[in-house]
C-alpha cells in the first residue's frame, strides 16, 4: 500500500477534495517528470534549480495559499501539505525554496503587510516571478532568536541597517528580504522589527554558497547590510512587532518543513518497499524476510503517524484555530521520522544504499536538516512543552 493511500483509509479521513487530489498530482508529476531527472548531478555539484523554481511559481505553487486578488492560488494549507510533501519526496532543494516563500514571505506579508506593500511585493512573489528571503538567523542569533545584533536605527524617514544574517534560504536568488533587525536594545525582542529590503537596494551584498551535508543544491548564503536605507514604509505592522512577526511567521512555517520531512520518508519508504520487492537474498526477495517486513512495518506505522499530524496541523491553520502547538509537535515529529525512515532505507537497500543513484542516501541527508531549520527538535520540545504547562 502506498503511503499516500493510507490515511484515507484509516477511518480518520481527512476527505481529500477532488481539488486537493489534482493538486497533490500535479505535484506528483512535476516532480517525477521534470525534477527527478538531473536530481542527482545538481545535488552532487551544488547546481540551483533555477529554472525548476520558476516553472514551479509559473505552475502556482510558490503562493498557494495567497488570495488569487494578490495573485496566488487562493488554496488551503492541507493542499500545500499534499503539494510539499510530493515535491519533498523528490528533490529538497526545491520544496526548501517554495517553503520559505509560501509560508514565510507570502503568509507574513499578506496577513500583516500594508495594501502598498501587498501590491508592490506580494503581488509577484505570489505570482512566481520572483523570490523571496526570511532573515531572522545571525552568527550569534539562531535558537536564541531574541539576541539580536543587525541594527535598524531609527533616522526619521527611513531605518538605516547594518548587520549580517547566516543560513539564509533563497540568499542570492530572491529578490526581496524580509529582515529582523534590533531598532531600540532597551526594549530587548521588543525593539526588534521587520522590514521588507530590496536585495539590489545599495549596501546589500551575499557571502559565498555553504557547502552543505543535505538541500546541496539549494541556494544558502549569508546576506550582509552595510548602511542600507530602508524607507519608513516597508516596516511591517508597528514599531517593535517584528519579533511577534517571526514568531507568528514561523509557526506556519513549521507547518511546511513538516510537510518536506513528510515527502521526504514517505519517498524513502517508497523506493525501499519496491527494492524490497525486487532483490533476492537467501533464495527469496528480501522483503519475505521478517527482518525486512519489521522494518517496513514500522517505517510505515511512523509515516502513518506523522502525516496525520501534518493534516492535523494543516487543518487548524485552515479553521482559523491556534496552530503554534500543532505545528511544533508535526515538525518534531515528522522530522524524526525522517531521519529513522531514511537510515532504515539505507539500510534495506545494503550496499546500494550508499550510492547516490538509489536515491535515500541523497535523502538521508537531506532529512538532518529538517530537525534543524525552523526551530531545531529542541526548539519545538520547549514551545510544546510550555504550551502544555502553562
Ligand atoms: N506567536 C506569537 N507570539 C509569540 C510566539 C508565537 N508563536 N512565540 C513567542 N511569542 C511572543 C511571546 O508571547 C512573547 O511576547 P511578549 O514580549 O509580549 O511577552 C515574545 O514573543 C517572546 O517570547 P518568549 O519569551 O517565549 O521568547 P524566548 O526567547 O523565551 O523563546 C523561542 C522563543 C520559541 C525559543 C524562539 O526564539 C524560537 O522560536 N527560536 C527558534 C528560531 C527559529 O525557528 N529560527 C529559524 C530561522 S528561519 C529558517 O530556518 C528558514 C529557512 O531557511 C528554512
Amino acid at each position: 500500500m502506498s503511503t499516500d493511500t493510507m490515511t484515507e483509509a484509516s477511518g480518520l479521513s481527512f476527505e481529500f477534495t477532488e481539488e486537493h487530489l489534482m493538486i497533490q498530482k500535479a505535484a506528483r508529476d512535476f516532480a517525477q517528470n521534470e525534477l527527478l531527472p538531473g536530481v542527482i548531478e545538481r545535488d552532487s555539484k551544488c547546481i540551483y534549480p533555477k529554472e525548476h523554481i520558476q516553472k514551479l511559481g509559473e505552475l502556482g505553487f510558490l503562493g498557494m495559499m495567497v488570495d488569487p486578488k494578490y495573485g496566488g492560488g487562493g488554496m488551503d494549507a492541507v493542499s500545500y501539505v499534499l503539494a510539499m510533501e510530493e515535491i519533498s519526496k523528490i528533490d529538497n532543494s526545491v520544496s526548501v525554496a517554495m517553503s520559505v516563500n509560501n509560508s514565510l514571505v507570502c503568509w507574513g506579508l499578506e496577513t500583516f503587510g500594508t495594501e502598498e506593500q501587498k501590491q508592490k511585493y506580494l503581488v509577484p512573489l505570489a505570482k512566481g516571478e520572483i523570490l523571496g528571503a526570511f532573515c531572522l538567523s545571525e552568527p550569534e542569533a539562531g535558537s536564541d532568536a531574541t539576541q539580536q545584533r543587525t541594527t535598524a536605527e531609527d533616522k526619521g524617514d527611513h531605518y538605516l541597517v547594518n548587520g549580517t544574517k547566516n543560513w539564509i534560504t533563497n540568499g542570492k536568488y530572491a529578490s526581496v528580504y524580509l529582515v529582523m533587525a534590533q531598532s531600540d536594545l532597551e526594549k530587548k525582542h521588543r525593539g526588534i522589527n521587520c522590514l521588507i529590503i530590496e536585495a539590489d537596494a545599495e549596501g546589500v551584498s551575499t557571502g559565498i554558497k555553504e557547502d552543505k551535508l543535505g538541500i546541496r543544491a539549494s541556494d544558502t548564503c549569508s546576506v550582509m547590510f552595510n548602511d542600507v536605507k530602508v524607507p519608513k514604509e516597508n516596516r511591517i505592522g508597528e514599531d517593535g512587532f517584528g519579533f511577534k512577526f517571526a514568531m507568528k511567521t514561523l509557526s506556519g512555517g513549521r507547518i511546511g518543513i513538516a510537510a518536506q520531512a513528510l515527502g521526504i520518508a514517505s519517498g524513502a519508504y517508497e523506493l525501499a518497499l519496491e527494492y524490497s520487492k525486487q532483490r533476492k537474498a537467501f533464495g527469496k526477495e528480501i522483503s519475505r524476510h521478517q527482518a525486512i517486513q519489521f522494518k517496513l512495518a514500522d517505517m510505515a506505522t511512523e509515516i502513518e503517524a506523522a502525516r496525520l499530524l501534518c493534516l492535523k496541523s494543516a487543518r487548524d491553520k485552515d479553521t482559523g484555530q491556534d496552530y503554534a502547538l500543532s505545528s511544533s509537535m508535526a515538525k518534531l515529529f515528522t522530522s524524526e521520522v525522517a531521519m529513522r525512515t531514511t537510515v532504515e532505507a539505507v539500510q534495506i537497500h545494503g550496499g546500494y544504499g550508499y550510492v547516490k543513484e538509489y536515491h535515500v542516501e541523497r535523502l538521508m541527508r537531506d532529512a538532518k536538516i529538517t530537525q534543524i531549520y525552523e526551530g531545531t527538535s529542541e526548539i519545538q520540545r520547549i514551545v510544546i512543552s510550555r504550551t502544555i504547562l502553562k
